[in-house]
C-alpha cells in the first residue's frame, strides 16, 4: 500500500446518490463515511435558526467558524446514514428540510464558509480508510486522493430518487418542485467563482442513469481494489 492515505473521494450534483452510495462503500470496506454536505447544511440551519440573514456573508462565515459540527456512526435505527451533531444537539433531520434545501447552496457559495469547512475535511481525510462525498473533494479539498469518483445522473432521475427518499420518510414530496430545486442547485453549485462543482481530470466518472445502487457500490468497490486502497478480501 503507498503512503497516500487511503481515500475515496466521490463528487457530484446534488441527488446523484453519494451519500447512499459512499454509506454502502464505507460499509463494505471498512471506511468511515464523511459527507461533507452535512458541514454545509449545518452551517444553514444554524443560521436560519439563529435568525442570521443568509445574504449577510461575513455573518455567516463568522458563524461557519464558530458551531462546532460533529459527523457520528448512525446512532437510531431510523433510516439515518449517520448522526449529525451542531453544538452537540441532534440536527440529522433537520439539516434535510426544504428551508435549508432551498438556502444551503448559497451559504456554500460563500469562501469564508469553505475555508472554515475545509481544515476540518483535510483533518478527518489524512486519518485515512474514509469515503469523502461532496462537490470539490477531488479538485480543491483533497486532491491527492488515490481514487476520484464522479457519480453523475440527468436531474430527472436525481429528483425521482429525492421523491422516493421524501415519500419513504412520510413527507410530502412535489416531483415538479424538486426538479426545480435540483436545477437550481445545479446551477448555483456549478457557477458559483469559489469551488465550482467541476469533474477532476483524473476521475472516474460513472452515470448512474441506468444503474442500481448495488452496481454503481461494486464499481467503485472494484476500482478501490484495483488501486490497492483496500485488501483483496476486503
Ligand atoms: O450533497 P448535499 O445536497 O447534501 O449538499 C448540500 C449543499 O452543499 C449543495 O448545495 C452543495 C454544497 N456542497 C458544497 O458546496 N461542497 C461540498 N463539498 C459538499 C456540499
Amino acid at each position: 500500500m503507498s503512503t497516500t492515505p487511503a481515500v475515496i473521494a466521490i463528487d457530484g450534483p446534488a441527488a446523484s446518490g453519494k451519500s447512499t452510495v459512499g454509506k454502502k462503500v464505507a460499509q463494505k470496506l471498512g471506511f468511515l463515511l464523511f459527507d461533507t454536505g452535512a458541514l454545509y447544511r449545518a452551517v444553514t440551519l444554524a443560521a436560519l435558526q439563529r435568525g442570521v440573514p443568509i445574504d449577510d456573508e461575513a455573518r455567516v462565515s463568522e458563524l461557519a467558524r464558530a458551531i462546532r459540527i460533529d459527523l457520528l456512526p448512525a446512532d437510531h435505527n431510523d433510516g439515518r446514514p449517520y448522526t449529525v451533531l451542531m453544538d452537540g444537539r441532534d440536527v440529522t433531520w433537520d439539516i434535510r428540510s426544504e428551508a435549508v434545501d432551498a438556502h444551503v447552496s448559497t451559504v456554500s457559495a460563500y469562501p469564508g464558509v469553505r475555508t472554515a469547512l475545509k481544515q476540518q475535511q483535510r483533518r478527518i481525510a489524512r486519518r485515512g480508510g474514509v469515503v469523502i462525498a461532496g462537490r470539490d473533494i477531488g479538485t480543491v479539498v483533497f486532491p491527492e486522493a488515490p481514487l476520484k469518483v464522479y457519480l453523475d445522473a440527468s436531474p430527472q432521475v436525481r429528483a425521482q430518487r429525492r421523491c422516493q427518499e421524501l415519500q419513504a420518510r412520510g413527507e410530502p414530496a412535489d416531483y415538479d418542485e424538486i426538479l426545480a430545486g435540483v436545477r437550481h442547485r445545479d446551477r448555483v453549485d456549478s457557477t458559483r467563482a469559489t469551488a465550482p462543482l467541476r469533474i477532476a481530470d483524473d476521475a472516474v466518472i460513472i452515470d448512474t442513469d441506468h444503474l442500481s445502487i448495488g452496481q454503481v457500490v461494486d464499481e467503485i468497490v472494484r476500482l478501490a481494489r484495483q488501486r490497492h486502497l483496500v485488501k483483496q478480501n476486503a
